[in-house]
Order: C-alpha cells, then structure tokens, then sequence
C-alpha cells in the first residue's frame, strides 16, 4: 500500500500573502524524502490552491507518482493530456465546495464519460481514477466505462461517528471487493487521519494508493511548531543578551 501526499495547503498557505512560501513543491520533495510514493495536487477550475505553475513544476519535481486530481471540463483535460501524470483522478467539482464533498454522480455523468471525457485521456495513454462512493452499482458502471482504476471516497467512513464506522467499513470492503473482482485497482481516500486508517487499512482489501492531505498537513503544522518557536525565541533571546 502505497502513501501519496496531496500538497494543496500547502498552496492554500501560500496564497493567504503573496510571498511565495511556503511552496508545494518544496513541500513535495520533502514528502517523497520520507517516504511518500508519490503527490496528489488538484488544480480547480477557481485555482484557489495549486496554480497551474505549481502543477507544472509539481510535474517537473516529483520523482515518484503524480496524481492529478480534476473536474473533467474541457481546459482540465488539455492540460492533463499535455502533462501525463501517471494518474489523472476525475472528482466532482463545485465552486462553493470547501473541499470534494463525495464520489462522482455516475448514473449523472456515465454518457459524458463515456463519450467526451474518457476518450481524451485515453488517447493520450494517461491511466484515469474515478473517485465514486464506495457502493457496489457505481463500481459496476465504472467497470462499464472501463476504467481501470477507482478511489473509493472514505470521508463518510471519516466523519461517521463510532457507533457508525463498522457499517462504514462493511461498505467500503464490499466496494472494495466488487472493484477487485472487476479487475479495477482500488486506491482510496479523503478525511483519512491517524486515528482512522488502521482500522480503514485492517477492514478494506486490495488497497494500493491512498491519498491524503488534510491531517498530514495539520499534523506536521502541530508537531514543527515547537521546533519553529524554539528557534526564533533563541534568536531573540541571544538578543537580548547581547544588548544588555
Ligand atoms: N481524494 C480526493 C479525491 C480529494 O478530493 C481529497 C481532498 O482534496 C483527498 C483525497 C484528500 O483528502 P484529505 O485532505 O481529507 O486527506
């Protein structure tokens, strides 16, 4: 099972000031540095977090996977197609979202991709990822579209309180069962947290890639603070000895 780190608050960060830092690909780098197999990064149609320079160098820098996430419009597309990432992870995209609310609307979208969207990323030999709910019909028509590979949406599994996740976990096994008997790889993810994924990686069979971003971010946040403080109270410490 591999670790893929999506970088975009990384991004978000960044552009609260207009300074440049802190970067994601230098966040990136550090992630494959430590063990990451590769690095998630969604451009959104608004670019609210990753710009399309930072895709580009993200697609210059990162030595192992690069998974670009997408809504499947046009512009996407084409920039996908000129960048061949090793994945490109098709997700549902609103503009008033916080973040990708669920899986794809599959009955909704089935035509579209079938005709428009698929075709394109194929031709140009990049592997695609639907990232569906993990409910048995929806991997089905995936297998219809012949897609190859699915990332099952673990946030309800996530955001469901304790006396939920077994059921949680059942449905994300069976997804996970239907896809491998369809021949589909099953990567996974959203709200995975180190309080969550045992239990997720202990219950769900066949996983290769999960990606996450949020708790990785807070939790490196949290644990650099104390290193970050430390330095800047001893510089101003010496300081102040100097002076007096
Ligand atoms: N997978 C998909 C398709 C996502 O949209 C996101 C969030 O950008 C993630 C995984 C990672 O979720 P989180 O940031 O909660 O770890």
């Amino acid at each position: 099972m591999k670790l893929l780190v999506n970088v975009d608050h990384v991004a978000t960060l960044r552009n609260a000031r207009s300074e440049g830092f802190p970067d994601p690909v230098e966040a990136a780098v550090i992630c494959e540095a430590n063990g990451a197999a590769g690095i998630v990064f969604h451009l959104r149609e608004d670019r609210r977090h990753i710009k399309d320079e930072d895709a580009w160098r993200l697609s210059e820098h990162v030595k192992g996977l690069l998974d670009f996430e997408m809504g499947a419009t046009e512009e996407m597309i084409g920039i996908c197609c000129k960048m061949k990432p090793h994945l490109c992870t098709l997700v549902p995209e609103k503009r008033e979202e916080i973040t990708t609310e669920g899986g794809l609307n599959m009955p909704l979208i089935m035509d579209d991709y079938r005709t428009r969207v698929l075709p394109k990323l194929k031709e140009a030999g990049i592997p695609v990822s639907l990232f569906v709910e993990p409910e048995p019909d929806d991997i089905k028509r995936c297998a219809e579209l012949g897609v190859p590979v699915v990332e099952l949406h673990t946030g309800t599994y996530a955001n469901a309180s304790e006396s939920r996740k077994p059921a949680e976990l059942k449905r994300l096994r069976l997804a996970a069962e239907t896809a491998h008997e369809h021949g589909i790889k099953v990567n996974a993810g959203h709200g995975l947290n180190f309080e969550n994924i045992r239990a997720f990686i202990d219950e769900v069979p066949y996983l290769e890639e999960i990606s996450i971003g949020h708790a990785l971010m807070a939790d490196a946040l949290m644990r650099g603070l104390p290193v970050s403080v430390r330095e800047m109270s001893e510089i101003l410490e010496n300081a102040t000895a100097k002076a007096t």
